[in-house]
């Protein structure tokens, strides 16, 4: 099988050095491409910038911005039977980027944002009977929240991530199928989280046309 995974976190830079950005650490799109491949799946990895090697024997698209990101993924998307998405990716953008280094004034300065492309929502769109996997940070209402956002980006399944699971080398996470009830909690080192979601990955595939 083919797949597509998103990881790590986009930068949005406002003037030639300083970005909006998040502390995502990109480990468990990076874990789970590396099971997928060990599994002898085709993984595409499009990653935002990260501090983690290059997992053997997956295809690594290295990107900076949400748009970058966003057209990387159209352009893999046509050729894949999956897309598992973890990426925190901006939802905001500066609306101009400045040439140069903006220079220190006494005064308080207002950045102006825009909205960048729904990645995942894109992808749900276009999917067909293709198999789309999303992931919802949440801080609170993480149920409700978490099922809005698999019904409105056309998820097939969605992982709900708990803000302590962000950088950190384990996890615990929740799954929700369309159609289906809340699996329970799933704890474990990022690696052991990977491999659930693989296994649900080659499920749901399996019961495509
Ligand atoms: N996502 C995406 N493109 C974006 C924003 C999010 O592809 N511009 C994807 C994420 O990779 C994740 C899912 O959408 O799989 C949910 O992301 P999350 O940050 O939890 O939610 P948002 O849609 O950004 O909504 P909010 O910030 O309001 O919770």
């Amino acid at each position: 099988m083919r797949i597509l995974i998103t990881a790590g976190p986009t930068r949005e830079f406002f003037d030639s050095v300083r970005f909006i950005s998040n502390p995502s650490s990109g480990k468990m799109g990076y874990a789970i491409a590396a099971q997928a491949a060990d599994r002898g799946h085709e993984v595409i990895l499009v990653s935002g910038p990260v501090g983690l090697q290059e997992p053997p024997g997956v295809h690594l698209v290295r990107v900076v911005s949400a748009e970058e990101m966003f057209k990387a993924c159209v352009a893999e998307f046509d050729t894949c039977q999956c897309a598992v998405m973890t990426a925190a990716v901006c939802d905001y953008r500066p609306v101009t980027r400045l040439e140069h280094k903006l220079k220190k004034q006494n005064k308080p300065r207002t950045i102006q944002l825009e909205p960048t492309e729904d990645i995942l929502a894109n992808l749900g769109r276009v999917k067909g009977s293709r198999v789309v996997i999303g992931f919802a940070m949440e801080d609170h209402d993480h149920h409700a929240h978490a099922e809005e956002k698999l019904r409105r980006k056309h998820c097939d399944a969605i992982v709900l991530n708990g803000m302590s699971n962000v950088a950190s080398d384990d996890a615990t996470v929740e799954i929700l199928r369309a159609g289906g009830t809340w699996s329970a909690p799933s704890t474990g080192s990022k690696p052991q989280i990977a491999s659930v979601i693989v296994d649900l990955v080659e499920e749901l595939v399996s019961f495509c046309p």
